[in-house]
């Protein structure tokens, strides 16, 4: 399947385009509009993003690797990612996240079988100072424990 912005997504890159002196400046924010429209960044999209914004596909691959907002593979309708950094795993991050492969059955970079939920551990989410933190989707959920972990997942599902 060919890979390409619909024509909506393609004028919000244009405007998009408008905000930055180049092409180069506006990786980012069409990195972001590329996971909304894909809902992950394949290699197919970083193509497709290198050949519309004449940039190497090596630095979209640097930039996507870099970012842990960007997903590089499929994720679930609630993509939960649990921060492994040492505020967080000093706070219980490891028992959230070994209880959430047990409640989930998946491991780290795995999606449910009903596709509903994706895993993946990363790096400091920026909210030290309330850990342990969760993300699911674009919302940080602060302070977790296994206990607020079940009625969160228990509204979502
Ligand atoms: S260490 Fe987890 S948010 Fe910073």
């Amino acid at each position: 399947m060919k890979v390409e912005f619909s024509e909506e997504a393609l004028q919000q890159y244009k405007d998009i385009l408008q905000r930055y002196p180049e092409k180069r400046a506006a990786l980012l924010p069409t990195l972001h509009l590329a996971q909304q429209e894909f809902g992950w960044i394949s290699r197919e999209v970083m193509q497709y993003l290198s050949e519309l914004m004449d940039i190497p596909v090596t630095v979209i691959l640097d930039t996507v690797s870099f970012y842990t907002m960007f997903k590089t593979k499929p994720s679930g309708k609630y993509h939960i990612q649990v921060c492994s950094t040492l505020s967080c795993a000093l706070r219980g991050s490891r028992e959230i996240y070994e209880h959430l492969t047990s409640k989930l059955g998946i491991q780290a970079g795995e999606v449910t079988p009903d596709g509903k939920f994706s895993l993946v551990k990363v790096e400091c989410l920026g909210s030290c100072g309330t850990a342990p933190v969760v993300q699911i989707n674009d919302d940080y959920y602060e302070g977790m424990t296994p206990e607020k972990l079940d009625k969160i997942l228990d509204e979502l599902e």
